[in-house]
């Protein structure tokens, strides 16, 4: 009999068709997300979960999902994830980093781009017959050449962000947990305390991973430090940064303007206040999304569960302590 895998939503064929050469594998077919008790009663005779950052794999799923071998997130953020919980249980966790550096990476810098030069309110002033002539004081913005570049984490996406800084000759600062002395070589980075990242650069990116540490690490002080030309970007996870103190400092011009991916909660509602600024563009947690990026995270989580069936290593373990070799 083959292994059963659940994969909780439509993702690209060719992450599907690489289960369906040895698994069963059942779809919720469809592009929302799927109910919690669908989820619970699904995975109940799994032996492998494809899942997505819209599914808690907490202690209830771990504890219904008796024969689940590894649950594999097709994100390389798992915050959805408790994985010291997997570990105990001895159920393996995975994610998918990587494949979608480069394409989150350059998502980030054309938020900044957009958010910077006002990309949006251009369309929509074009859009409501608003242009009647060129205006030598129309909707100017920041310059991103030769501007300074904050960046709060220097991980894959960050160094990623870095070269892009670069590419715009601009001045590129960053802190991080961990200084990586051989980046500031090779691009010729800044290593420099969270306040000085905050006061000195043009536009701030965030990219750190969501954990109790980084909850509302941007929030009114944070925010506050910034400069009031400021631009700030987040592509890593929404509650990293405090809504109801970005909306203030929007709408006060504490700041200049923020480019956010990501929010909190997902989706935003409609009546948020964020909604209502000109100076705050939204987009739907679509950093990752081009099509090549998309199925080679279907891929790599696809071979995350063909591994752990086979017995084998997966090539992205978050919890290998559980192979007993590392
Ligand atoms: C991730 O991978 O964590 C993103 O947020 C979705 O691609």
């Amino acid at each position: 009999m083959q292994p059963k895998v659940y994969v909780t939503r439509r993702i690209p064929e060719s992450g599907i068709a690489l289960l369906q050469e040895s698994c069963d594998v059942e779809i919720w077919d469809s592009d929302d997300v799927v109910p919690r008790d669908t989820f619970l009663a699904a995975v109940a005779d799994k032996d492998a979960v494809l899942c997505l950052l819209t599914e808690k794999i907490d202690a209830e799923t771990l504890s219904v999902a008796k024969n689940a071998k590894i649950f594999a997130n097709m994100a390389v953020g798992f915050d959805n994830i408790d994985v010291p919980e997997c570990t105990k249980r001895g159920v393996m966790a995975s994610n998918t980093p990587g494949v979608l550096t480069d394409t989150t990476a350059d998502f980030a810098f054309t938020l900044l781009m957009a958010a910077a030069r006002r990309i949006r309110e251009g369309h929509e002033f074009v859009h409501a017959g608003k242009w009647e002539t060129w205006g030598p004081l129309l909707l100017m913005g920041q310059d991103i050449h030769h501007a300074t570049l904050g960046l709060v984490g220097l991980g894959r996406i960050g160094t990623e962000m870095a070269r892009r800084g670069q590419g715009f000759s601009m001045r590129v600062l960053y802190n991080d947990v961990v200084r990586r002395e051989d980046l500031e070589q090779e691009l010729g980075l800044e290593y420099v305390d969270f306040d000085t990242v905050l006061r000195e650069s043009d536009f701030v990116s965030l990219h750190v991973p969501y954990m109790p540490e980084t909850h509302h690490l941007i929030s009114t002080d944070e925010l506050a430090k910034m400069k009031q030309s400021a631009v700030l970007i987040n592509t890593a996870r929404g509650p990293i940064v405090d809504p109801a103190a970005l909306y203030t400092a929007l709408s006060s011009g504490e700041i200049w303007a923020a480019g956010l991916d990501v929010t909190d909660p997902e989706p935003i509602p409609m009546d948020d206040p964020l909604l209502t600024l000109d100076n705050c563009l939204v987009a739907p947690h679509i950093a990752s999304a081009s099509f090549q990026t998309r199925s080679d995270m279907s891929e790599l989580a696809a071979n995350n569960i063909l591994a752990a069936l086979a017995g084998e290593r997966p090539p992205t373990i978050l919890n290998p302590e559980l192979l007993g070799d590392s």
